[in-house]
């Protein structure tokens, strides 16, 4: 499996699963564009990667910074091959202290900013009749998680238009797939409440370990792979066996 001389985009991929992402596809020697909110962290990121991979400051629910990052990707390497929908805000909230500016906050990223990028990159791919779409989604969509309504609503929708969005791309043979991760020991995660849950969702898990960023990337770089061409319209756990279905 290679990605030579194709560009991928990976949102989010300043730091944790983002960039494990961003490390496998380079090492399969993609031109990776590491776009996050976090200038420096995507410029460390992508200085690691080589293939000419660089980095983009954006805000993926922003419009005008989604169209800036793809007018500069189209700019610097004249090709969208595969964009990765990874970024995203992760809240611990009790459901009934999420007022809607906090609602929509959420929304406004994990959700907006898919559809906002989906757009934008697949207008390019339907262009050269050759695309891939990878969502990250969640498990907690399919374990209703506490403490993260907005999220786990947000990443339901992801679901559903990854779903709806596969019919719609196909017959411009532009693949669409979500992997849907379990607990993994980001930076966003150890700095956060769900830090504390991992001996409870170990317990849960068929597998009897601690999951990394490391453990998701795989399943995503198969994903957007020009051998995949034949999966679309699908979400795929990597949770350690967490969530069976
Ligand atoms: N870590 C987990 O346990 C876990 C589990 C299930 C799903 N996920 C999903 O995996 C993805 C990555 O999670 P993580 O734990 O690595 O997160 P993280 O918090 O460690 O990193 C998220 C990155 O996204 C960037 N970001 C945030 N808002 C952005 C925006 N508006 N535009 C551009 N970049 C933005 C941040 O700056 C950061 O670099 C997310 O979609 C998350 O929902 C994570």
């Amino acid at each position: 499996m290679t990605f030579e001389g194709r560009t991928v985009i990976v949102t989010g991929a300043a730091q944790g699963i983002g960039a494990a992402i961003a490390g496998q596809l380079a090492a399969a020697d993609a031109t990776v564009v590491v776009a996050d909110t976090n200038g420096p962290g995507a410029q460390a990121v992508a200085s690691r990667l080589g293939h000419g991979s660089f980095g983009v400051v954006a805000d993926v629910g922003e419009p005008d910074d989604v169209a800036a990052l793809h007018a500069e990707v189209i700019a610097q390497t004249g090709r969208i091959d595969a964009l990765v929908n990874n970024a995203a805000i992760v809240p611990f909230t009790p459901w009934d202290e999420v007022d809607f500016p906090e609602w929509r906050r959420i929304m406004r990223v994990d959700l907006d900013g898919v559809y906002l990028m989906c757009r934008a990159s697949s207008a390019h791919m339907r262009g050269r009749g050759y695309g891939r779409i990878v969502n990250v989604a969640s498990n907690t969509f399919f374990a209703g998680t506490p403490n993260m309504a907005a999220y786990v609503a947000a990443k339901g929708g992801v679901i559903g238009f990854t779903r709806a969005l596969a019919t719609e791309l196909g017959p411009y043979r532009i693949t669409v797939n979500a992997v849907s991760p379990g607990l993994v020991a980001s930076e966003g995660v150890m700095a956060s409440p769900h830090a504390e849950a991992f001996d409870f969702v170990g317990g849960l898990q068929a597998l009897k370990r601690r999951g990394l960023p490391a453990d998701i990337a795989p399943a995503v770089v198969f994903l957007a792979s020009e051998e995949a061409g034949w999966v679309t319209g699908t979400t795929l756990n990597v949770d350690g066996g967490h969530v069976r279905h």
